[in-house]
């Protein structure tokens, strides 16, 4: 079985950037391009070659470094098709169903609309990981600045059907605040709670709270708990469709 090495590193104000490296092929990929030095100095670091940058969706702090890299290291950049028109340096555009070979792996691509019309996500089944961009956070879910809170859902719905055990890496470090917002919602929840003060504990040591793992956020956070009697009695909403009721959520996290 191949092996993916896999470095997360904070990028800008509260970006992520990952590498993922198999090495007995040679090929790593960038997740997103929030700041290409940042980017070519852990590259440096570890040795690694960029052979490949995965956007997730076309907005600046994720496509800032695109020409820079792809100028530094000739990496293929691969992203939405449906966004080809504003990620620079485009060479390949992908959608649902599409399959991207990187070495001993394969990645696929979700179609994730919601955040923006176009955002899609890499699941790489074999090394149990998928990179979701900023369509679910840690607690948290991404803004709806094109999309419908329905269409949202049913890309949150997709990330759902993983399996359990699939680590989750997101655009942004956005984790405190999710966890404040989310027991405004769900206060009663016990693995909340506890994981409320862990991420406060991790903060405090101006540490990482992602990755995250599916199976954690199916039971901390609210945007993937419409189904819940108690979050929709605390709204009000005990017989809405699950999409109102996520729709509800996020109106309510716009506010806070
Ligand atoms: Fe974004």
């Amino acid at each position: 079985m191949p092996k993916l090495d896999i470095e997360q590193f904070a990028c800008l104000y509260d970006n992520y950037a990952v590498l993922i490296h198999d090495e007995e092929a040679g090929v790593t990929a960038s997740i997103d391009a929030p700041d290409a030095d940042t980017i070519l100095e852990r590259l440096n670091a570890t040795g690694w070659r960029l052979t490949h940058l995965l956007i997730t969706h076309h907005h600046g702090d994720h496509t800032g470094g695109n020409l820079q890299l792809k100028e530094a290291t000739g990496c293929t950049i691969i992203g939405p098709r449906s966004e080809a028109d504003r990620i620079p340096g485009i060479d390949r555009g992908v959608g649902e169903g599409d399959s991207i070979p990187f070495g001993g792996f394969e990645i696929r691509v979700l179609d994730t609309p919601g955040h923006t019309v176009g955002h899609i996500a890499y699941w790489i089944p074999e090394a149990r990981v998928a990179f979701v961009g900023d369509t679910l956070f840690a607690m948290g879910a991404g803004r709806i600045f094109e999309g419908s809170a329905e269409m949202m859902w049913n890309s949150l719905k997709k990330i759902m059907e993983l399996p359990r055990d699939t680590e989750i890496y997101c655009g942004h470090e956005y984790t405190a605040a999710n966890a404040k917002f989310a027991l405004t919602v769900d206060p009663e929840n016990p693995a909340l709670q506890n994981r409320a003060k862990e991420v406060d504990q991790l903060r405090a040591k101006g540490k990482a709270t992602l990755p995250t793992r599916l199976d954690r956020e199916l039971e901390t956070n609210p945007f993937l708990r419409p189904h819940v009697s108690a979050i929709r009695a605390k709204l009000g909403m005990l017989h809405a469709p699950d999409w109102q009721v996520f729709a509800e959520i996020r109106e309510r996290k716009n506010k806070a």
